[in-house]
């Protein structure tokens, strides 16, 4: 992921929406892009909206294992992610939105692809496991995380982790549960 990739995979070219399709670039994630995804955040309705100072940090220090997608210079789409210190054969997901308007075109299964890729090149290739957490009413992110699991032939298990409780204290936020895919190798 060295700056803006110019050849798309053969999944984003087949983009349903040919003007998204001929102009997507994806890369890595800059300082200024933290606005931009901060707003994508707040269009999709359904992501805890975190404050620009959280995405700046992720834009920055987390760049390498975070990725965005451009079309004709708009962020249509962003990853976010890290490898927990402890356990860096890991990638947590932490974020993952597409702009309504570019939804089910394959633009977040060619971002994973591409991070994954990214991520386990720096490794030397070891293997790696994709973590993130999914409330269990997010269809279309399980959908994302199971087809992405699909894709490359290793298993998805699911684990309890963060619960309601420790999200609010009114409980209004629902459990997310931890979804452990791979190890790729
Ligand atoms: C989840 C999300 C990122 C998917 O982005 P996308 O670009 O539309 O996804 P893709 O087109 O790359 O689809 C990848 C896979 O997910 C599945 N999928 C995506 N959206 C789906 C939906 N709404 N319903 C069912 N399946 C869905 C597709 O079946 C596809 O699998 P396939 O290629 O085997 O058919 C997008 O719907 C979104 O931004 N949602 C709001 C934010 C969110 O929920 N983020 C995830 C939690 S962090």
């Amino acid at each position: 992921m060295n700056g803006v990739q110019n050849a798309p995979d053969t999944r984003i070219r087949a983009h349903k929406t040919p003007a998204i399709a001929t102009q997507i670039a994806l890369r890595r994630p800059r300082g200024s892009d933290a606005i931009p995804i901060r707003e994508l955040v707040a269009e999709t309705g359904v992501l805890d909206l975190n404050s620009t100072y959280a995405y700046l940090l992720l834009a920055t220090d987390f760049a390498e294992t975070s990725i965005v997608a451009e079309v004709a210079g708009d962020l249509h789409g962003f990853i976010t992610g890290y490898q927990p210190p402890s356990r860096p054969d890991v990638l947590f997901v932490w974020q993952v939105a597409v702009a309504p308007r570019a939804q089910r075109g394959g633009l977040a299964a060619a971002m994973l692809d591409s991070l994954v890729a990214h991520v386990r090149s720096q490794r030397g290739h070891a293997p790696l496991t994709v973590e993130a957490t999914v409330a269990p009413g997010n269809a279309s992110s399980r959908a994302f995380f199971g087809a992405f699991a699909r894709r490359h032939g290793v298993p998805l298990r699911e684990h309890p982790h963060f619960t309601a409780a420790q999200l609010d204290p009114d409980q209004a936020h629902e459990d997310e549960p931890l979804l452990r895919i791979g190890p790729l190798a």
